[in-house]
């Protein structure tokens, strides 16, 4: 069975799994959420460092996050990521979720994040970026976009709310729209004690076979095993 983007009602109350279950996340205050985000700009800063050149020759570089949430967490890095290698300028985000609350409220930048996690000198530019960007609404399984549309392409915490026989579509869906040679970004919780959304977490193992084809260029778990990330050079 899969869900229709009526059944995702507001923003961070997402229903999934059991029929009559609703897991409310308080994801802004979710530590797991941001050590695994911290960990995909890891990945990310490794990719970029290996990619130097390529990068600094485009124009743009289009950045896809999927399933961003209020604030959109895994953009927040990546930006700050790339802005450490002076390419924060060329940034063209693209935002889809489920949830037209998620969309609006980001792209007016209605959230509020501490300054351990937004540098307050980048806070201004990254806001900028998120009112420029682009948003859309819809489900993960079809993207609205032609085939390597994107250089970078993020997915935190998305996995664990997709039911397990729409994982695959997604997955596809992620490589085809990125770039060859691109970026793609996964984090997903360990254990479910951590995870919010219980039902559809998936393993590290599993999550890699989905892209087995791929080269990963980077995986990691944080210490406490709350979360792990996979990247994925296309
Ligand atoms: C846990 S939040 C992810 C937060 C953020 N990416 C992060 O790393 O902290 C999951 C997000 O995925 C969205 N989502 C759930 N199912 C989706 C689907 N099928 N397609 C697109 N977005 C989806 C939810 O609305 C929510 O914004």
């Amino acid at each position: 069975m899969t869900f229709t983007q009526d059944q995702f009602v507001a923003s961070s109350i997402v229903k999934f799994g059991k029929l009559n279950e609703y897991i409310q996340e308080k994801l802004v205050s979710d530590f797991s959420a941001i050590k695994g985000n911290m960990l995909m700009a890891e990945g990310l800063r490794k990719y970029i460092q290996e990619n130097l050149e390529t990068l600094r020759a485009k124009q743009k570089i289009e950045i896809l996050d999927i399933g961003p949430a209020i604030g959109a967490l895994s953009t927040l890095f990546a930006l700050q990521t790339l802005n450490e290698f002076g390419l924060m300028e060329k940034a063209q985000i693209h935002l889809f979720d489920v949830s037209a609350k998620v969309i609006e409220q980001t792209l007016n930048c209605k959230f509020f994040f501490p300054d351990s996690i937004i540098n307050p000198k980048l806070k201004n530019p990254i806001h900028q970026k998120l009112r420029q960007a682009k948003g859309e609404v819809g489900s993960a399984e079809k993207l609205p976009w032609k085939d390597e549309k994107f250089d970078i392409v993020l997915a935190g915490f998305l996995f664990s709310h997709i039911h397990d026989s729409v994982k695959p579509l997604v997955s596809k869906e992620m490589e085809r729209v990125s770039k060859k040679g691109g970026f793609i970004g996964i984090a997903e919780n360990t254990n479910t004690k951590t995870a919010a959304a219980i039902s559809s977490k998936i393993s590290q193992t599993r999550l890699e076979k989905l892209f087995k084809n791929k080269k990963i260029a980077f995986k990691s778990r944080n210490q406490k095993d709350m979360a792990y990330t996979i990247c994925i050079e296309k």
